[in-house]
């Protein structure tokens, strides 16, 4: 499909997450989450003052309504910033959405005044935690058999770390 003559490479804008962006968000997460939440919980964290988040919208088109290609959720609290949630739609998947993502939280981090953040992560989840070492996370912690896959077995969760100064 990428290869195809008539494909379009997608472009988009990322811009800070809105109210009325959580139901879109919410739907792409139930997408790439088991474990789905509503619409409601997105909202009520991002009225949270520590709390933001950045939405990615397609600029190139040519529907009506581009559909949200991508979110991240972060929060910032005395100097610790944390990744609460991030994903990318399945079909923008490696375009570099999940790093420009986590570039402009990490950027909102910084001014907010965050030194360090963290994340918790599968550590089955190749493409995560591909891209997070590639923006200099590392391991800081680990809670054995932490989640449980759709085959039912368990995995560990890490926990990641990157300095912010
Ligand atoms: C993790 C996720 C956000 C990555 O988003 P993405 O837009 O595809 O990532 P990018 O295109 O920005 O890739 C950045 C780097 O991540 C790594 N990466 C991304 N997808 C990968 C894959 N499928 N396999 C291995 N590494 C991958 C690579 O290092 C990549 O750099 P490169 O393309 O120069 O090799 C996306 O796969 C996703 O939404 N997954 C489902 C939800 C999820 O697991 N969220 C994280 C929970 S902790």
């Amino acid at each position: 499909m990428r290869d195809s003559l008539f494909y379009r490479q997608p472009e988009f804008e990322i811009v800070p997450m809105v109210s009325d962006h959580c139901r879109a968000v919410a739907e792409l997460h139930a997408q790439r989450f088991p474990r789905a939440w509503g619409d409601g919980e997105f909202l009520s964290l991002l009225l949270q003052p520590n709390t933001f988040g950045f939405a990615a919208w397609q600029t190139n088109t040519l529907i009506f309504k581009s559909p949200l290609n991508g979110f991240v959720l972060a929060r910032e609290v005395a100097g610790e910033a944390e990744i609460l949630t991030i994903a990318v739609g399945e079909k923008v998947g490696r375009f570099g959405l999940g790093w420009r993502l986590m570039q402009a939280a990490i950027r909102e981090a910084k001014s907010r005044g965050g030194e360090a953040m963290f994340l918790e992560v599968d550590d089955g989840n190749a493409p995560a935690l591909g891209l997070y070492r590639k923006l200099g996370f590392e391991k800081a912690g680990e809670r054995p058999a932490y989640y449980t896959d759709e085959n039912g077995r368990r995995t560990s969760a890490l926990v990641m770390r990157r300095d912010l100064r």
